[in-house]
């Protein structure tokens, strides 16, 4: 059942996922996706600081890359050994999610290695602990419009991917596998919506923020 009281730092990430734990059939999924509120999510986000928030984004994106989508590819593999003599079309639609991977693997490293710490400093200079000569020299490398100007949607993209991927599997006969791979990405593109949430309605607008005291010094 959905609340609106604020989450707490300690176990963010099970209270975020812990829904897609409870998913075991196709019904419980759309029911989950029919659910999704994400003016809630940010309600629910809203208390927490962008040290919190970076700290979470961060574990999701581990969770995704040594998770999800090992779990996805293995489903993939499985497809391609047992199917690929007598259903060549499925088997062969695992490389729309191989070219889709590569995007969000470049997607996340990016915020890693270049927006989060970014925002990290921004930070620490928040709390008088860069010279004033650090933060200028900071503000002026970066800003919070370059990271918007270079970061897709990459949960429209695999949205998109899976559309592909559903037509092409309509025309021809499904198997078990398959159900279960494509139920596997529309459970991924959903917690992959719940991050975009997070960071681009709450982390980033409360970045802008920071970013706008610091500059206004
Ligand atoms: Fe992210
Ligand atoms: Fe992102």
């Amino acid at each position: 059942m959905n609340t609106s009281s604020p989450f707490q730092a300690d176990n963010l990430f099970e209270i975020v996922y812990k829904a897609s734990d409870s998913v075991k059939t196709e019904e419980d999924l759309n029911l989950l996706i029919s659910d999704f509120d994400a003016d809630l999510l940010c309600s629910q986000m809203e208390s927490l600081s962008v040290s919190q928030l970076v700290k979470f984004l961060r574990v999701s994106h581990n969770y995704y890359l040594s998770k999800k989508l090992p779990e996805i590819e293995q489903s993939l593999l499985h497809i391609r050994e047992k199917y690929s003599n007598t259903h060549g079309l499925l088997a062969g639609l695992a490389v729309y999610f191989n070219n889709y991977k590569k995007k969000l693997v470049k997607h996340i490293r990016m915020e890693e290695e270049v927006f989060f710490p970014f925002i990290e400093t921004l930070v620490l200079a928040s709390e008088g602990r860069l010279s004033p000569e650090e933060t200028k020299e900071l503000l002026q490398a970066t800003s919070l419009a370059d990271f918007e100007d270079n970061h897709d949607s990459i949960e429209e993209e695999l949205r998109e991917v899976e559309q592909i991927i559903k037509a092409y599997a309509s025309q021809t006969e499904q198997v078990l596998p398959f159900s279960v791979f494509l139920n596997q990405v529309t459970l991924f593109e959903y917690e992959l919506r719940k991050h975009a949430v997070i960071e681009d309605m709450v982390l980033v607008k409360k970045v802008a923020d920071l970013e706008a005291e610091l500059r206004n010094v």
